[in-house]
């Protein structure tokens, strides 16, 4: 069985304050959500004091980043290095859209970045998704693209390392979520490309999670769908009772 996950992305906000208090919200609240693993990626400026106040657990909280540079070290004016995320964090978001879009990120370069962070031992949350809304079968086929194109030359064994989300763009930050048969309906497409390029077992093990507008109104309407594995929740991370609410629910859901 497929751990769940429950991903929250800060994006470029909180201030330290904020950020302390969120986490310390979180961690005393999903103590016993020991069927989920929760993944906190907060600004890195604010990576270090979240891990030192997660260093004695609980152990299905976890950090990650947002983003990192795919070279060990050098000179990369303002750019962080696996090597320094890797005692700190055990995720790291790559691909977000924010990123594609943004700051011009390729899957060329997406897949530099997947392939580094699995020689630092980070678990790359992979984020791949349409830009439009267009007919399901366009949107499937630009997806499966994508995921083919980033993780172009990862070995079969790193692949159970690697987390996926499906992110429609139109979705993210809208309020407009995809209803979770048509999630569900692009991630199996998802799973079956991976299915052949790396065969079955290799395709039941990874985990493939859905963004996008993600509340505590919605996630069990992904998460009850069959291959959607969790979720990578963005503004309702924000909210300690609407996060901790969406980690409940699911934790909830995986028991029964
Ligand atoms: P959202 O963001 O939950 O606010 O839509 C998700 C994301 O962009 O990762």
């Amino acid at each position: 069985m497929r751990q769940k996950i429950v991903a929250g992305n800060w994006k470029m906000s909180t201030t330290f304050s904020d950020a302390m208090v969120l986490a310390g919200q979180i961690k005393e609240s999903v103590e016993d959500l020991h069927e989920l693993e929760i993944v906190i990626c907060p600004p890195f400026v604010w990576i270090y004091p979240i891990f030192e106040l997660f260093e004695k657990g609980p152990s299905n909280l976890k950090l990650g980043a947002q983003n990192m540079y795919f070279v060990d070290e050098g000179q990369y004016t303002g750019e962080i290095s696996p090597l320094m995320l890797k005692n700190l964090c055990q995720y790291v978001i790559l691909g977000h859209s924010e990123r594609r879009s943004h700051f011009h990120e390729s899957n060329d370069l997406i897949n530099d970045k997947i392939q580094a962070a699995l020689r630092a031992d980070l678990k790359p949350i992979v984020c791949v998704g349409e830009w439009r809304k267009i007919p399901g079968s366009y949107a499937a086929d630009d997806v499966r693209r994508q995921l083919k194109a980033s993780l172009e030359n990862v070995p079969p064994n790193q692949l159970s390392q690697i987390v996926i989300v499906y992110e429609p763009v139109w979705a993210a930050g809208t309020h407009n979520a995809a209803s979770g048969a048509y999630a569900a309906e692009i991630i199996k497409v998802l799973r079956r490309e991976l299915e052949g390029l790396y065969g079955q077992e290799a395709s039941q093990q990874i985990r493939i999670l859905y963004g996008g507008s993600v509340t505590s109104e919605n996630i069990l309407e992904f998460i009850r769908q069959e291959g959607i594995d969790g979720a990578l929740v963005g503004g309702a991370s924000l909210k300690a009772r609407e996060f901790i609410k969406i980690c409940e629910l699911t934790a909830e859901y995986s028991k029964s």
